[in-house]
């Protein structure tokens, strides 16, 4: 079969893209499929990118897209279908059995870009429209999972209008959750546009910040606890989907909380697998997983974070339909612990998205 992987992005999680693809394509089975890799630049231009693209850190320099590589008819994000001529097409893209779109965040991992993929018959590895909505916006996602009987902590959104119009009333809905208070844009993700509030000048400027990235703004109560998180798989046939083994997050000191530059940039994340947590609280976690994955409705992968709170309450503190994706990162390490390696799941996942 022939497998695009596509990434990148037009959002600020573009170079935590390119790291996810740069490993899939090191490990992808060659013999088994062929691979094309499709890059979306910061303007929003899809291109097949060059043999010069760098998937790789560099120092402090986080790769992106070369958006000189060849021009796709695909839509550029100008609000204008991208001109071009079928000739100047290079033969060898043809038809694509599946996509694998190594994407996280706006127009990559919240359904926008499943839709156009499903408009054109195209399979894709991953959750579908309506799970990949929900999943990346913060406000809807506690919606569902409560509904589903989730524990999910306490929260104000902040539409666009409210804190322009309104601003009195909201300020007083988040002082009824405590300080601190974390602040974050409802549609982002790699902790991009979050910040910690600890009064009413502090949530001012946070909010402003968050706005940055979108105007639909999450506040959330700060709840005391350890991060645990765990990766759910869909299951072949009829199967339920499977919970991989729980881990916790531990940040090295020096950061306020796990930030970009700990995720990313300084190393300073580690996963503990499995989490030091009695047995009873892991089983009753990686349920709460399943059932999170299946009240979105999600497909092929997500992640799920918790909160492990010193009384021994778990708390969802949210569901990522496509979690970072380097051989590195939480779930794959996850997965990996729980015996099935970085190189296998990427083919589980391109076989589930084919069957
Ligand atoms: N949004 C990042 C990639 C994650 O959830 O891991
Ligand atoms: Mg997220």
């Amino acid at each position: 079969p022939r497998v695009a992987v596509v990434f990148g992005g037009r959002n600020s999680e573009h170079s935590v893209s390119i790291l996810g693809a740069g490993s899939v394509l090191d490990v992808i089975d060659r013999s088994k499929y062929e691979v094309i890799p499709v890059g979306i630049a910061q303007d929003g231009r899809w291109v097949l990118v060059s043999d010069r693209q760098r998937y790789a850190i560099e120092g402090r320099e986080l790769p992106s897209v070369d958006a000189e590589g060849m021009a796709l008819a695909l839509p550029s994000g100008s609000g204008t279908l991208v001109a071009y001529e079928p000739s100047r097409v290079p033969e060898e893209l043809g038809q694509v059995d599946v996509v694998f779109p190594v994407m996280h965040g706006p127009f990559a991992e919240d359904g926008t870009l499943q839709g156009l993929l499903e408009m054109a018959g195209v399979r894709y590895v991953g959750s579908g429209v309506l799970a990949s909505a929900v999943g990346m916006d913060k406000g809807y996602m506690k919606l569902v999972l409560a509904a589903a009987g989730l524990p999910v902590g306490p929260y104000v959104v902040i539409r666009d209008r409210d804190w322009r119009t309104d601003r009195q009333r909201v300020l007083k809905e988040v002082e009824e959750l405590g300080w601190p208070v974390f602040v974050k844009p409802a549609r982002a993700g790699s902790s991009q546009g979050i910040s910690r509030a600890a009064d009413l000048g502090e949530l001012e400027r946070a909010v402003e910040f968050a706005r940055e990235h979108d105007p639909k703004v999450l506040v959330e109560a700060a709840i005391a606890g350890r991060e645990i998180e765990c990766a759910v798989l869909e299951s072949p046939g009829d199967e339920a989907p499977r919970a991989s083994l729980a881990g916790e997050v531990v940040v090295a000191g020096g950061h306020d909380f796990y930030d970009f530059e700990a995720k990313y940039i300084s190393d300073a994340t580690s996963v503990a697998v499995p989490a030091d947590i009695p047995d009873d609280v892991a089983e009753n976690l990686r349920a709460m997983a399943v059932r999170a994955f299946e009240a979105l409705d999600c497909e092929g992968l997500a992640r799920v974070d918790f909160f492990h709170t010193p009384d021994g309450r778990l708390i969802v503190n949210e569901i990522n339909t496509m979690p970072g994706f380097t051989a590195t990162s939480v779930a794959p390490r996850l997965w990996a612990a729980s015996g099935l390696p970085y190189p296998e799941l990427v083919d589980r996942l391109i076989q589930l998205a084919l069957h």
